[in-house]
């Protein structure tokens, strides 16, 4: 069912935890099964450009949700925040060599809570959120709420995965 880089990433999860003062806090909720992901980020600044220096999760979720989070967190780490925002479901699927279409939504929480961790960092400085960060940042508010949590949980903390 799973390939041997999700079953990887689910064994031995690539960033687990949580940043101390992150920069950015992002935390999205999974309206399928109701699993919630949290995404803490450190952003450096070089040559006027904004890079995602650290990233960790955390997450209450199974273990396709295990596996694209510690995916999408090497797949982030090093990026600039508009190249990191761009980063797709479909992208941490592809580098997982794949998902069961059943786990697809799965792969949701790992992506929204990125571009939620990443929506908080932009909106805290006043940067100009691009039209599409913004409707999906609203998007994954309604859905989170939909699990019982809210956007202001996220600075609450959340079970630490595996
Ligand atoms: Fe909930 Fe996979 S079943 S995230």
């Amino acid at each position: 069912m799973y390939s041997e880089k999700v079953i990887d990433h689910f064994t031995n999860p690539r960033n687990a935890g949580e940043l101390k003062n992150p920069d950015g806090v992002g935390l999205a909720g999974n309206p399928v099964c109701g699993d919630v992901m949290k995404i803490t980020i450190k952003v450096r600044k070089e040559n006027c450009k904004d890079f995602i220096d650290d990233v960790k999760f955390k997450t209450m979720g199974c273990a396709a949700a295990i596996a694209t989070s510690s995916m999408v967190t090497e797949l982030a780490k090093g990026k600039t925040i508009n190249d990191a925002m761009k980063i797709t479901r479909i992208d941490i699927s592809d580098a997982l060599c794949g998902l069961p279409q059943v786990k697809m939504h799965c792969s949701n929480l790992a992506a929204d809570a990125l571009n939620e961790a990443i929506y908080d960092y932009m909106s805290k400085r006043n940067l100009t959120i691009p039209d599409d960060l913004e409707s999906r940042h609203k998007k994954t508010i309604k859905e989170t709420e939909g699990t019982g949590h809210k956007h202001d949980d996220a600075d609450a903390p959340v079970d630490e995965c595996g």
